[in-house]
């Protein structure tokens, strides 16, 4: 950990310094390598607060990195543009000091402020209404506090939903991280007519899988593995996350004739497609969250974010209420899902 940090932390200035005075696109371009090694090692840390202060300072570092690595791209455009000289003049270095800071203070806000999402989605010959509340990627780490969790509690219960789907990624890795933290007593709280029941993504299954079960039981979350239920005429079916390798396929899951709703943690929608299904709820794309990895999200998945129509499957994929490790959203942001599902009027 210490030689990442020693050989990384100066990386970015000392390069963009070298870029400045070798007029040299090659070092520019390395500019762009190496940002993610940090993630890897993190949860070696075994003390929480040392744990902690460590993952504010490498991902405001990593955010300041990758925006240095933005405006490095930015001038390398103006020089071949024949405007080489702009990018030495003060005035550019205040302008992109300005754009940093109004890129961080607007990432920051992304990920605290919670938004509510309302979706519609309508079923044929469906003749109830089903008022659902869609949560993902929480993310609960040592990095969030009790009134973030509180704050997603209130805003879930005042939206009385009738029965509350969690989509993965609750916890961010650990349960020991935290342990002791009350985010459980607070999260079963929220309150469903037909209860709350969830899948889990890929960050459960970093940590000790049983113990974050555990954990998600204890916050009154019924999390459901490669099973289904069936709530007022619908068939939900709740997949384990793709980092079981032996999870049962979709048609092995689902027992009725009732419309199909799947819950499963990444947007991946082939299997969905190949069977008779009227809606899919995912997260695990954060949205993009930030540039660059949204580039990468958007190559990978063909829905990163929002409501989609693929045939005649409606699919959602959320941008999730929390986030990991990066404390700003400049792609997307937090949002709680409302979905109302009613009958098609044709
Ligand atoms: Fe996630």
């Amino acid at each position: 950990m210490l030689e990442l940090i020693v050989y990384y932390l100066p990386m970015p200035f000392v390069v963009y310094l070298l870029y400045l005075l070798s007029d040299s696109y090659l070092v520019g371009g390395l500019f762009f390598l190496g940002s993610f090694l940090f993630l890897t090692r993190m949860t070696e840390i075994k003390s929480d607060t040392l744990r902690k202060k460590i993952k504010i300072v490498v991902a405001n570092y990593l955010f300041l990195y990758k925006t240095l690595c933005f405006i490095t791209a930015l001038a390398i455009g103006l020089e071949v543009l024949g405007w080489g000289r702009i990018i030495r003049t003060p005035v550019f270095l205040l302008l992109s000091l300005i754009f940093y800071i109004l890129l961080i203070w607007r990432g920051y806000q992304n990920y605290i402020k919670i938004k509510i999402k309302e979706y519609i989605v309508e079923i044929p010959d469906y003749d109830t209404e089903l008022n659902l509340v869609f949560l993902s990627d929480i993310h609960l780490s040592e990095l969030r506090s009790l009134s973030y969790v509180e704050e997603i509690v209130e805003k879930v219960n005042g939206l009385s939903p009738d029965c509350i789907l969690i989509g993965g990624d609750t916890i961010d890795s650990h349960m020991e991280y935290i342990e002791g933290k009350g985010f459980d007593k607070v999260l079963k709280k929220m309150r469903s007519r037909y209860g709350i029941y969830g899948v889990l993504g890929n960050h459960e299954y970093i940590g000790d899988l049983k113990k974050n079960i555990e954990y998600l039981e204890r916050c009154e979350i019924k999390i459901l593995r490669d099973q289904s239920i069936i709530i007022k005429k619908l068939e939900f079916i709740f997949r384990d996350d793709e980092a079981n390798y032996s999870r049962k396929k979709l048609k092995d899951i689902y027992k009725s004739s009732y419309p199909k709703v799947i819950i499963d943690h990444r947007p991946k929608f082939e299997e969905a497609m190949s069977e008779d299904i009227e809606l899919q709820l995912s997260g695990h794309t954060h949205g993009g969250q930030f540039f660059p990895v949204n580039l990468g999200y958007m190559l990978k998945y063909e829905v990163v974010y929002g409501y989609k129509k693929i045939k005649d499957m409606a699919v959602i994929v959320s941008s999730g209420v929390g986030a990991g490790f990066f404390t700003y959203r400049t792609w997307s942001r937090a949002e709680i899902v409302k979905i109302i599902i009613k009958e098609k009027n044709s």
